[in-house]
């Protein structure tokens, strides 16, 4: 798309101030589009943020108000994706936008029915131009969702068995999302994101204390260990059901695969673990 037609286009990010939303706005920026943030928080918003909350629906007609290009995700801690995802399709397609990027999840194809999957389907059949990006876990997990065993204990707790996971940096997936959201090229198609080596927790572990100069420990630790300490968390049941659920495609060795997708899209190879981990060193103190 040429520079100057991008300039005049609104593009809205739902999760704009997550791991992936908030590096994909940034990108967008710099890339000369005008952006819409979506946040579930009140108040005093700041320079082109607006109040959506995906659970009650508030906010999502005012949102996509003159939008373009939408980007769209499901916020993590909710098992019924596709009830949030679907007013967002529906509101897409009713304002005919231009062109929508759907995040969901590496392996959610292969259950028709899954809340992912119906949200995939319904953009799928909605008319509208659009991208699905699955990607594979997150690298960044272990400076997010799994640090409190990393810098507390010196220990990476999971119920990853020995498996090998091809993970991803979420920076890859942002540089996707901005890459398919601009361009018409590669129209109506799902792409599964992984990065370019598969690991297992043992050799994350390694990673993570060659950074660091610490001695970091995977313990293998049982499902139900992983379930007290996300409900302990505050994580709803089902969510933590459904995370469950994906260790165990995890320890069957269903996320090993490595594909060449970031590779198509952005014409590069993925980011390494060894990269990632480099970049986010000071997030292990
Ligand atoms: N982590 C992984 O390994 C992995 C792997 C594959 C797929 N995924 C998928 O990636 C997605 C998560 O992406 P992420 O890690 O970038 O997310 P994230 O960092 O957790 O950010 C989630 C965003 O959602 C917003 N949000 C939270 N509750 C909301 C609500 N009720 N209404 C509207 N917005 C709300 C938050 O912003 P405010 O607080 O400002 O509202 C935040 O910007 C999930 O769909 C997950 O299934 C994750």
């Amino acid at each position: 798309m040429k520079a100057t037609k991008m300039k005049s286009e609104l593009a809205l990010v739902v999760g704009a101030s997550g791991t992936v939303g908030g590096d994909l706005l940034r990108r967008l920026q710099t890339l000369g589009l005008r952006t819409r943030a979506t946040t579930s928080k009140r108040g005093n918003l700041g320079d082109g943020q607006v109040h959506v909350d995906l659970v009650t629906g508030e906010g999502i007609k005012e949102a996509f108000e003159g939008a373009d290009r939408a980007f769209l995700l499901s916020p993590p801690g909710y098992a019924n994706q596709h009830a949030l995802l679907s007013p967002l399709i529906q509101e897409a397609k009713r304002r005919g936008l231009k062109k929508v990027v759907l995040m969901t999840a590496i392996g959610v194809d292969a259950n028709e029915a899954s809340p992912f999957r119906k949200a995939e389907l319904e953009l799928e059949k909605s008319g509208l131009n659009y991208n699905i990006i699955r990607p594979n876990w997150f690298m960044q997990n272990f400076n997010t969702f799994w640090i409190q065993g990393i810098n507390a204990q010196n220990k990476i707790l999971l119920p990853a068995g020995t498996a090998k996971t091809s993970f991803i940096d979420a920076r890859d997936i942002s540089a996707v999302a901005a890459n398919l959201l601009v361009s018409e090229e590669l129209n109506n198609q799902a792409f599964n994101l992984t990065g370019p080596e598969a690991l297992d927790h043992d050799q994350v572990a390694a990673q993570i204390s060659n950074v660091t100069n610490r001695k970091i420990e995977y313990v293998e630790i049982q499902p139900s260990e992983l379930k007290m300490g996300l409900l302990a968390g505050g994580l709803p049941e089902d969510y933590a059901e459904l995370l469950l659920i994906l260790f165990g495609f995890l320890r069957e060795g269903y996320n090993a695969a490595v594909t060449s997708d970031v590779q198509k899209i952005m014409g590069r190879s993925p980011l390494s673990f060894t990269q990632y981990t480099n970049d986010f060193k000071k997030s292990w103190n």
